[in-house]
């Protein structure tokens, strides 16, 4: 059987590679996700992706999956800061979850300081970029 994993990434990281560049790069998140991919190809593990502007979707998205596959990989964008809903859901389900942030949250504005999410997560990965996800897939395998 193979390692199912799951990157979730939430409001705004569909724009990867338009938004921001100079902080989040100059990659699509489809592009790096066929590097990704690549790099793991022979290794017995899925990728999976799945990406919402909707926090009520990425909750039912976490409880679909939480209990079946065998990580998360949760950039959950700005709803990171704000969500105690997708806290408590990363709390509810069995799964462990990596939460990602593509840029160093911590030498930003204030408001990014704090995550929902941390406090029930496996661990945190921020400020590496997209080799973020590559690790928190490593840590997996
Ligand atoms: C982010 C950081 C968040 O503060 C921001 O709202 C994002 C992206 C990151 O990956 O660096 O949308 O999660």
């Amino acid at each position: 059987m193979p390692l199912n994993l799951l990157i979730i990434n939430g409001p705004n990281l569909n724009l990867l590679g338009r938004r921001e560049p100079d902080i989040y790069g100059e990659d699509t998140f489809e592009d790096f996700l066929l590097h990704l991919r690549g790099l793991f190809v022979d290794s017995d593990v899925e990728i999976h992706y799945y990406q919402s502007n909707h926090e009520g979707k990425i909750i039912d998205k976490l409880h679909e999956i939480g209990f079946s596959y065998d990580g998360i990989i949760l950039n959950a964008g700005a709803l990171t800061h704000t969500s105690i809903a997708i806290g408590d859901a990363v709390a509810a389900i069995e799964a462990p979850v990596i939460e990602v942030h593509i840029s160093n949250v911590h030498k930003r504005e204030k408001f990014r300081h704090h995550s929902y999410v941390s406090a029930n997560a496996e661990g945190v990965i921020v400020g590496l970029g997209l080799r973020g996800y590559e690790l928190a897939v490593q840590y997996f395998i």
